[in-house]
Formats: C-alpha cells, structure tokens, sequence
C-alpha cells in the first residue's frame, strides 16, 4: 500500500468547503447521561480542524457513533438473534437505542475545545434538508457537525448515492479531508465512497499514523521487536503472520501464549484455548525458525484458581497449569526475558496486553513490559484499543513515541492489509 498521500498541506483550502471526516466515535458514560469519559479522539482532530479553520476554509465534520442499527425491521432481527423477547422490540426502544448515539455531547465538547460555536445538524438524516441548509450557509471559518453517520442506511454498505450526497454538501469546489484514523479499515460511504466525488487528502492525524506505523513497518529502526499479547491467536494471526516477514524478535504474551504452550504439548488447566489454532501456532513457530526470527514464548506463568480480582494465585513453570487453574499473565522470568528482549530496541511495535492488566494482581507483566519501553531509546509505537488502554491506566503513555487512536485499524495497518479509507485518498 502507497502511504504517501496528499495532506492539508498539499492543497488550497482556502475559501472551500471541506467534508471532513474525523472518528469520535468516543466512550460514553453507561448511565445515559451524555457524558463523554474520554475525549481523546476529539482533541487528536483539533490540529487539522484548527488548520482548517485559519486557513479560512468551512469545516462540515461528520463521524459514526457507536453501531446504530437504522432500519427497524434489521435491528429487531439482531436484537432477537442476541437473545430478546421479539415481543419487548419496540419501535419506541428502537428510536431510544438510536438516541443515544446523537452527536450532541461531541459537537459540545468540539466547541468547548475549539473555543467557538459548533453548528450541529438535527434530526437523524444525516444528509438531509436541516444538513444542506447549514452546508450551504456555513461561512469560510465556520465549523458544522453532521449527524452520526451511521444513522444513513447506506453508510456502512459504502453506497454510492450517499457518498455522492454527503459530497454535494462541499459543494462544487469541496474538498474531502479525512482525519479518522481509527475508521480507515472501514470501506464505508464517509470514509472511502465519498473519494469518488470529492478531492480526497489526508489531515495531520492520519498522517502521523502512517508515518509512524507505515515507517515501522516499511523501513525500521532495527532490531524490531514486535510484542504481541491479547487473548486470541484468532485475533492476532493477521499480525503474526506479517510481522513474522519484518520483525527480528517477536515476543507472545497475554491469553494466547496458552494456546501455543498446549499445542507444544504443555498442560494449560482452565486457561483460554483455540483449540482450532494449535497447529497453526506451530506453524508459526516454524516459520520463525525458517525466518530466522526469534520467538519468544513464555517460560512461567501466574494463575489464578478464577477468572477475579481477589482469586488464589501463584506462579508455575510456562505449561504447566494444573486443572482448576488458569494463567492470567506473564510470570516473573518470562518478564525477565521480555524486558531484557526490548532493552536494545530500535524500534518496537506493541499490540496486545501480556495479562489481566484490568486486574491489579495480574496487571505486573504488562506493568513491566509498559515500563521497559518507557526505558529504551527505541522507537515505542503502541497500537491502538487494548494496548493503548493499558499504558494509559498504568501511567506510561506519556513516555511513549506513538499511540495509535485505531484499534482495528492499527491491527489491520500492522496485518499489512490495505486501507480503504487511505487507500482513497491522492497520491502524492
Ligand atoms: C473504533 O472505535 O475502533 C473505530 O471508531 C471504528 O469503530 P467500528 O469498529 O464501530 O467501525
């Protein structure tokens, strides 16, 4: 995949309209209450938003929210496939489950941010008359925030009538800017459909990503070490399998390492498995040695007699987890080794907790490993949703190169898939 895209930088934006795609798709409080819990998304579109603006062009800024269902008829089927009452499916509890997910609380926090009004369209159409209107009005450093779009039925089927809609808002000079790197590996109307109908560059935030994953991956600072943790081999086989082209060390953790040990003939008692994925684990340990890359696996392991905070715990030789017991981080060799692995770095990719880390009795491996990279002098990129999670709640996240705000699209960037919301976007 080319990641040398056009930017911001790369065009006038003068006096134009700009549809600019961002992804505060942010965590909302459970209690219904509106309340944004992080807003970190919001303040990593502020560079472009603020460039924009002083560049004089018109911001319509549009992102999805959470996953609203906008047909009824669909959202009562997957309601009723998750288990409810048919009976309890409401047309009342659907518009409820759609309210919810309105971008009122982001258009706040916006304006809260930028220190100046955000318009927000109304209604749940997103492209409709209430939208055009405030499009058509918008003034050169004036800033709008569509509805979320995935209110659109056509949003996540990437429909060419809506992108082509959701483009006419910039009118016939627009200029289409995405910026919402954690939506990229989504081929949907707002974040690759609307390339067809509008100039398509990229905003300082994707930018940084593809700078920063797209450098580790293509031309790294060696050695590269990858550290993959997580639950499922499943999950990470993408990931595995490519870094296995490009990294010198890969280091397993987290739940998956159990299924390595037990398909390498270990006893892993009550601990998460893939039985489907043992022999593809072997083959990665294969592959590894083909490569002449090294794979680090664990040596020890601490298990808990139950999946709790307060569980019974202690520490056991790597595969060999007695029933009624199940690992829940990395033991204190295996942390060891781990560390020492990263100390001479030039570049380390992390994806995946080693452990439990929600857990304060399990949280020491990822602990460890979170402060060893705060150590190095290597290049530390950390992706995006769990990983990025945990150096945050355990207080690294200042000390390290790059967090990525993507969850499944740093996985999918390091699996070496291509990007349709990049991949639309000009070439330099
Ligand atoms: C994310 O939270 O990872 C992005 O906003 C993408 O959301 P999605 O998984 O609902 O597409």
């Amino acid at each position: 995949m080319n990641y040398n895209k056009k930017t911001v930088r790369d065009v006038d934006v003068k006096g134009r309209k700009v549809l600019l795609r961002c992804d505060f798709n942010v965590p909302m409080a459970k209690d219904g209450s509106g309340v944004i819990t992080d807003d970190k998304r919001i303040r990593a579109a502020l560079p472009t938003i603020q460039y924009l603006l002083d560049q004089g062009a018109a911001v319509i800024a549009c992102s999805h929210m959470g996953k609203p269902e906008p047909d009824f008829e669909k959202w009562v089927k997957k309601q009723t496939e998750k288990g409810k009452d048919p009976a309890s499916l409401t047309r009342e509890k659907w518009e409820k489950s759609l309210e919810a997910l309105r971008m009122e609380p982001v258009a706040k926090r916006l304006s809260e941010l930028l220190g100046r009004e955000v318009i927000l369209a109304g209604g749940t159409d997103v492209v409709g008359p209430d939208a055009q209107a405030k499009a058509a009005a918008l003034q050169p450093g004036g800033i709008m925030l569509l509805q979320n779009t995935r209110y659109a039925k056509g949003e996540t089927k990437n429909d060419p009538e809506l992108a082509k809609a959701m483009a006419a808002l910039a009118g016939p000079d627009g200029l289409y800017v995405s910026d919402a790197f954690g939506a990229v590996h989504r081929a949907h109307a707002s974040t690759a459909g609307v390339a067809a109908f509008l100039p398509a560059v990229s905003g300082f935030l994707i930018q940084k990503e593809l700078d920063f994953i797209g450098g580790a991956l293509a031309n790294p600072k060696r050695p590269l070490v990858a550290i993959l943790g997580g639950s499922k081999v499943s999950s990470k086989i993408g990931v595995i399998n490519n870094l296995l082209e490009i990294a010198d060390t890969i280091i397993i953790g987290g739940g998956m390492a159990y299924t390595f040990a037990s398909a390498q003939g270990g006893s892993v008692g009550d601990s998460l498995l893939e039985e489907d994925w043992k022999s593809y684990s072997l083959e990665m340990v294969q592959k590894a040695r083909d490569k002449g890359v090294r794979l680090l696996l664990p040596v020890d392991t601490v298990i808990a007699d139950k999946f709790a905070p307060d569980a019974d715990s202690k520490v056991v030789p790597n595969g060999q987890i007695p029933d009624g017991w199940q690992g829940l981080d990395i033991g204190p060799e295996t942390v060891k080794l781990y560390c020492d692995a990263v100390k001479d770095a030039g570049t380390v990719i992390w994806n995946g907790p080693m452990g439990v880390f929600e857990f304060e009795k399990f949280a020491a491996g990822t602990k460890a490993v979170a402060e060893a990279l705060s150590k190095t002098e290597a290049i530390t990129i950390i992706g995006g949703g769990d990983s990025a999670a945990a150096v945050q709640q355990l207080g690294y996240a200042g000390q390290m190169t790059h967090i990525s705000t993507g969850g499944g699209a740093s996985l999918e960037f390091m699996e070496g898939k291509e990007l349709p919301g990049v991949a639309c976007l000009l070439d330099k």
